[in-house]
Protein backbone atom coordinates (compact mmCIF):
# COMPACT_ATOMS: atom_id res chain seq x y z
CA UNK A 1 0.00 0.00 0.00
CA UNK A 2 2.81 2.45 0.86
CA UNK A 3 4.64 1.24 -1.95
CA UNK A 4 1.54 2.17 -4.11
CA UNK A 5 0.89 5.64 -2.24
CA UNK A 6 4.97 6.40 -2.71
CA UNK A 7 4.99 5.61 -6.66
CA UNK A 8 2.12 7.82 -6.84
CA UNK A 9 3.52 10.39 -5.39
CA UNK A 10 6.40 10.52 -7.68
CA UNK A 11 4.53 9.86 -11.19
CA UNK A 12 2.82 13.28 -10.07
CA UNK A 13 6.14 15.21 -10.19
CA UNK A 14 6.51 14.26 -13.56
CA UNK A 15 6.38 16.90 -15.86
CA UNK A 16 3.29 17.29 -18.35
CA UNK A 17 5.45 16.01 -21.22
CA UNK A 18 9.48 15.30 -20.82
CA UNK A 19 9.98 17.14 -23.42
CA UNK A 20 8.83 20.53 -21.58
CA UNK A 21 12.04 22.63 -19.95
CA UNK A 22 11.95 25.39 -17.42
CA UNK A 23 13.62 27.60 -20.01
CA UNK A 24 10.41 26.73 -22.25
CA UNK A 25 7.84 27.46 -19.27
CA UNK A 26 9.57 30.64 -18.90
CA UNK A 27 9.24 31.78 -22.35
CA UNK A 28 5.96 30.51 -22.66
CA UNK A 29 5.06 32.73 -19.99
CA UNK A 30 7.18 35.97 -21.63
CA UNK A 31 5.78 35.24 -25.19
CA UNK A 32 2.37 34.94 -24.75
CA UNK A 33 2.29 38.57 -22.10
CA UNK A 34 3.56 39.89 -25.16
CA UNK A 35 1.15 39.16 -27.39
CA UNK A 36 -1.83 40.09 -24.22
CA UNK A 37 -0.30 43.58 -24.09
CA UNK A 38 -0.57 43.79 -27.80
CA UNK A 39 -4.19 42.74 -28.00
CA UNK A 40 -6.69 44.95 -28.21
CA UNK A 41 -8.93 42.67 -27.00
CA UNK A 42 -7.29 41.83 -23.67
CA UNK A 43 -4.86 44.31 -23.09
CA UNK A 44 -7.73 46.66 -21.20
CA UNK A 45 -8.69 44.24 -19.16
CA UNK A 46 -5.26 43.08 -17.61
CA UNK A 47 -4.41 46.62 -17.19
CA UNK A 48 -7.62 47.62 -15.41
CA UNK A 49 -7.76 44.48 -12.92
CA UNK A 50 -4.08 43.52 -12.50
CA UNK A 51 -2.98 44.63 -8.70
CA UNK A 52 0.73 44.22 -9.13
CA UNK A 53 2.95 45.27 -12.09
CA UNK A 54 3.23 43.24 -15.48
CA UNK A 55 7.01 42.44 -14.65
CA UNK A 56 6.10 40.87 -10.76
CA UNK A 57 2.78 39.26 -12.64
CA UNK A 58 4.89 37.61 -15.21
CA UNK A 59 6.83 36.23 -12.09
CA UNK A 60 4.11 34.75 -10.45
CA UNK A 61 2.83 33.41 -14.04
CA UNK A 62 6.10 31.43 -14.42
CA UNK A 63 5.65 29.77 -10.87
CA UNK A 64 2.07 28.97 -11.93
CA UNK A 65 3.28 27.52 -15.18
CA UNK A 66 6.00 25.51 -13.77
CA UNK A 67 3.67 23.97 -11.23
CA UNK A 68 0.82 23.23 -13.72
CA UNK A 69 3.44 21.92 -16.58
CA UNK A 70 6.64 21.31 -14.13
CA UNK A 71 4.91 19.84 -11.23
CA UNK A 72 7.20 22.08 -9.40
CA UNK A 73 4.34 22.78 -6.68
CA UNK A 74 5.76 26.23 -6.33
CA UNK A 75 2.50 27.98 -7.15
CA UNK A 76 0.93 29.07 -3.86
CA UNK A 77 -1.82 31.55 -5.47
CA UNK A 78 -5.31 31.44 -5.83
CA UNK A 79 -6.67 31.84 -9.20
CA UNK A 80 -10.33 31.97 -8.53
CA UNK A 81 -10.58 35.01 -6.51
CA UNK A 82 -8.21 36.96 -8.74
CA UNK A 83 -10.72 36.29 -12.04
CA UNK A 84 -14.08 36.60 -10.18
CA UNK A 85 -13.43 39.82 -8.77
CA UNK A 86 -12.98 41.16 -13.06
CA UNK A 87 -16.33 42.63 -13.66
CA UNK A 88 -17.14 41.51 -17.13
CA UNK A 89 -15.27 38.39 -18.25
CA UNK A 90 -17.31 37.52 -21.85
CA UNK A 91 -16.83 34.04 -23.63
CA UNK A 92 -14.88 35.76 -26.96
CA UNK A 93 -12.23 37.06 -24.41
CA UNK A 94 -11.89 33.62 -22.64
CA UNK A 95 -11.40 32.38 -26.48
CA UNK A 96 -9.38 35.31 -27.46
CA UNK A 97 -7.16 34.21 -24.44
CA UNK A 98 -7.41 30.43 -25.84
CA UNK A 99 -6.46 31.41 -29.25
CA UNK A 100 -3.12 33.32 -28.05
CA UNK A 101 -2.13 30.73 -25.94
CA UNK A 102 -2.40 28.64 -29.25
CA UNK A 103 -0.34 30.53 -31.01
CA UNK A 104 2.40 30.49 -28.15
CA UNK A 105 2.64 26.76 -28.21
CA UNK A 106 3.46 26.62 -31.40
CA UNK A 107 5.94 28.62 -31.36
CA UNK A 108 7.64 27.89 -27.19
CA UNK A 109 6.45 24.32 -26.92
CA UNK A 110 7.92 21.21 -29.02
CA UNK A 111 4.86 19.86 -31.10
CA UNK A 112 5.12 16.46 -29.28
CA UNK A 113 4.00 18.47 -26.19
CA UNK A 114 1.16 21.18 -27.30
CA UNK A 115 -1.30 19.22 -27.56
CA UNK A 116 -1.17 17.94 -23.09
CA UNK A 117 -0.43 21.77 -22.63
CA UNK A 118 -3.26 23.54 -25.00
CA UNK A 119 -5.56 20.73 -23.37
CA UNK A 120 -4.79 21.69 -19.40
CA UNK A 121 -5.28 25.00 -20.67
CA UNK A 122 -8.69 24.86 -21.70
CA UNK A 123 -9.46 22.85 -18.54
CA UNK A 124 -8.05 25.42 -16.37
CA UNK A 125 -10.37 27.67 -18.64
CA UNK A 126 -13.51 26.24 -18.01
CA UNK A 127 -12.69 25.72 -14.33
CA UNK A 128 -12.21 29.78 -14.08
CA UNK A 129 -15.03 30.30 -16.11
CA UNK A 130 -17.01 28.11 -13.76
CA UNK A 131 -16.54 29.59 -11.04
CA UNK A 132 -17.21 32.91 -12.33
CA UNK A 133 -20.71 31.68 -13.36
CA UNK A 134 -23.72 33.08 -11.14
CA UNK A 135 -26.20 30.76 -13.05
CA UNK A 136 -25.34 26.77 -12.42
CA UNK A 137 -27.51 25.54 -15.02
CA UNK A 138 -25.71 27.53 -18.32
CA UNK A 139 -22.86 25.00 -19.46
CA UNK A 140 -19.37 26.45 -19.94
CA UNK A 141 -18.92 27.56 -23.61
CA UNK A 142 -16.94 24.88 -25.89
CA UNK A 143 -13.90 25.64 -27.02
CA UNK A 144 -12.29 25.95 -30.06
CA UNK A 145 -10.55 22.55 -30.12
CA UNK A 146 -6.13 22.89 -30.61
CA UNK A 147 -5.41 22.58 -34.10
CA UNK A 148 -8.40 22.96 -35.59
CA UNK A 149 -8.60 26.88 -35.63
CA UNK A 150 -8.16 29.72 -37.96
CA UNK A 151 -4.29 29.80 -37.31
CA UNK A 152 -2.23 28.06 -38.89
CA UNK A 153 0.60 25.45 -37.88
CA UNK A 154 4.00 27.30 -38.87
CA UNK A 155 6.30 24.88 -37.30
CA UNK A 156 4.37 22.31 -39.70
CA UNK A 157 4.52 24.31 -42.26
CA UNK A 158 8.12 25.04 -42.19
CA UNK A 159 8.71 21.59 -41.84
CA UNK A 160 6.84 20.91 -45.35
CA UNK A 161 9.64 22.90 -47.08
C1 LIG B 1 -10.01 36.33 -20.64
C2 LIG B 1 -9.41 35.55 -19.78
C3 LIG B 1 -8.54 36.04 -18.64
C4 LIG B 1 -8.36 37.30 -18.14
C5 LIG B 1 -8.98 38.60 -18.61
C6 LIG B 1 -7.41 37.19 -17.05
C7 LIG B 1 -6.97 38.26 -16.30
C8 LIG B 1 -6.15 38.16 -15.19
C9 LIG B 1 -5.75 39.27 -14.35
C10 LIG B 1 -6.15 40.73 -14.55
C11 LIG B 1 -4.97 38.77 -13.37
C12 LIG B 1 -4.30 39.57 -12.22
C13 LIG B 1 -5.21 39.59 -11.01
C14 LIG B 1 -4.60 40.37 -9.84
O1 LIG B 1 -3.57 41.02 -10.00
O2 LIG B 1 -5.19 40.29 -8.75
C15 LIG B 1 -4.87 37.35 -13.59
C16 LIG B 1 -4.17 36.48 -12.79
C17 LIG B 1 -3.99 35.15 -13.06
N1 LIG B 1 -4.46 34.46 -14.14
FE1 LIG B 1 -5.77 35.16 -15.52
N2 LIG B 1 -7.04 35.89 -16.91
C18 LIG B 1 -7.69 35.15 -17.87
C19 LIG B 1 -7.58 33.79 -18.09
C20 LIG B 1 -6.72 32.96 -17.43
C21 LIG B 1 -6.52 31.57 -17.73
C22 LIG B 1 -7.27 30.80 -18.84
C23 LIG B 1 -5.58 31.11 -16.86
C24 LIG B 1 -4.96 29.73 -16.74
C25 LIG B 1 -5.00 28.82 -17.71
C26 LIG B 1 -5.21 32.21 -15.99
C27 LIG B 1 -4.32 32.13 -14.93
C28 LIG B 1 -4.06 33.15 -14.05
C29 LIG B 1 -3.30 32.99 -12.81
C30 LIG B 1 -2.66 31.72 -12.30
C31 LIG B 1 -3.26 34.24 -12.19
C32 LIG B 1 -2.57 34.60 -10.87
C33 LIG B 1 -3.61 34.54 -9.73
C34 LIG B 1 -2.97 34.84 -8.38
O3 LIG B 1 -2.41 33.91 -7.78
O4 LIG B 1 -2.99 36.01 -7.96
N3 LIG B 1 -5.91 33.32 -16.37
N4 LIG B 1 -5.58 37.00 -14.71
Amino acid sequence: MNVKIMSQRIAIREPLHPSISENQVNNLVDVFYRKVRRDERLHPLFEHNMTAPWDAHLGKMKTFWRSVLLKTGEYKGQPVPAHQKIRSVSDLDFQRWLDLFDQTLRECIEPAARPAVAHVARRIATSLWLSRSIDPTINPPVWRPWNTGAHHDETNERNKK
